[in-house]
């Protein structure tokens, strides 16, 4: 082959993601999925499977038998989700805080539910109250929320809500992709019925696997619509008596089989995916869900002690801020796209832009996963200092990195 084709070896550049997600992905996860590929029935694998379930028993704190992962990022879990619980015209309550809310009921109007919304504004989260008065309106079959919607930082309080929904015969379902291991979140405590997830926030993964967790009346629901594809089908096989879930690659009572005793071929398991999610699940049990959760909220108080000393004004209800997350007004003095190509260019460190309402108005910033550590947080602190400096920045100089440093401090005793 002639020089002139040679292809370079791929070569990422070293980056710290001090953004919303995705973070750098812990080390041991990265060595977890170079592991060798095996067969989809070899015992070995059926074992990681099931060791893998487990693991996200721990990581859900639930009891549920049926807690597995969906081959996809976090919006794959979503999907499986919302399209095989909700039938064509069934009706879904989704209370909208963010964009991922919008996301949770655009998702169900392709599954064609009739989808009913609330709004609060960007900022805020809801009062069970609202919602308990707009499940009495709507009378829905799922009500649909986000736990931590990076859009607005914002981490809505949840332990309320199964109550609500038990008392009203509702199904509830929480996608907590940003907020689990960064904040609690206890399914069986609080009486949810699905949940999904990914790993690229606080569990320290790259995306591709959505970990899901359903209870039984919810597993109970969704395979009423179970169906057997031809080809594996037996004559023990029986369809369901709802209507097919519309989607074959989300058919979640489907994926069941293959999870499950039966081992009924679906898709290939992305094995490596597989490996992946097992080794985050591994590591933050080892640290303790407690433990990781509070190591979040040490580090989320460092870099927002450190921005305040910056002079930066804080986005949104800071009562109810995701540990793992935090916005800031970019100043008035500053072009925020020089400031932030700037912490990315000179100094390899990635911080978040924002979307709709608030695109050109806050950063975010994440101390997330693998960079939720005091290294992570003072070096992006510096460099914002330094970077808002070098643009016009007229607020506070050099205070930041000294304010984390006696936080730290302090948090000792
Ligand atoms: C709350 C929430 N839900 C869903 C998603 C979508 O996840 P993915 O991009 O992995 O599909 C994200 C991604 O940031 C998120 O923060």
């Amino acid at each position: 082959m002639h020089p002139s084709s040679h292809i370079e070896a791929l070569n990422p550049p070293a980056r710290l993601l001090m953004g919303p997600g995705p973070i750098n992905a812990d080390p041991r996860v990265l060595r977890a999925m170079s592991a060798q590929l095996i067969g989809q029935y070899d015992p070995a694998m059926t074992g990681f499977m099931n060791e893998t379930m487990a693991r996200y028993r721990q990581i859900f704190q639930t009891r549920n038998q049926w807690t597995f992962l969906i081959d996809g990022t976090s919006r794959a879990g979503i999907e499986a989700v919302l399209i095989s619980a909700l039938r064509p015209g069934d009706k879904v309550l989704v209370p909208i805080m963010g964009r991922f809310g919008h996301l949770l009921a655009e998702i169900a109007q392709r599954a064609q539910a009739e989808v009913h919304t609330i709004e609060v504004a960007w900022g805020e989260v809801f009062e069970p109250g609202q919602i308990e008065a707009a499940i009495k309106k709507v009378q829905p079959k799922l009500l649909a929320m986000v736990q931590g919607d990076t859009s607005t930082t914002m981490n809505q309080p949840l332990e309320h809500i199964g109550e609500i929904c038990k008392r009203h015969d509702v199904l509830f379902y929480c996608d907590a992709t940003a907020s689990i291991m960064g904040n609690t979140l206890k399914t069986d405590e609080w009486g949810l019925d699905a949940v999904s997830v990914g790993l690229q926030k606080c569990l320290g993964g790259p995306s591709g696997s959505a970990p899901v967790t359903l209870s039984d009346q919810f597993v109970d629901w969704v395979r009423k619509r179970k169906k057997v594809e031809a080809g594996i089908r037996t004559a023990a096989h029986q369809d369901g008596i709802e209507p097919m879930i519309r989607s074959n690659y989300f058919d979640l009572p489907m994926i069941m089989d293959y999870w499950g005793e039966e081992r009924l071929n679906h898709h290939t398991e992305a094995t490596s995916m597989l490996y992946c999610a097992a080794e985050c699940a591994r590591i933050a049990i080892n640290e303790g869900i407690d433990e990781t959760i509070a190591r979040h909220k040490l580090h989320g108080d460092a870099m927002l002690t450190g921005v305040q000393a910056l002079g930066l004004e804080v986005f949104g209800d800071i009562s109810n801020k995701m540990n793992n997350v935090v916005g800031v007004y970019i100043p008035d003095s500053v072009d925020g796209d020089k400031v932030r190509g700037q912490m990315l260019t000179d100094f390899g460190i990635e911080i978040g832009t924002s979307f709709g309402p608030l695109h050109g108005k806050i950063w975010r910033i994440g101390t997330m996963g693998y960079n939720a550590r005091k290294s992570a947080v003072l070096q992006t602190l510096a460099c914002l200092d330094t970077c808002l400096q070098a643009n016009g920045y007229k607020g506070p100089k050099g205070e930041a990195g000294g304010a984390a440093l006696s936080f730290y401090q302090s948090q000792q005793a």
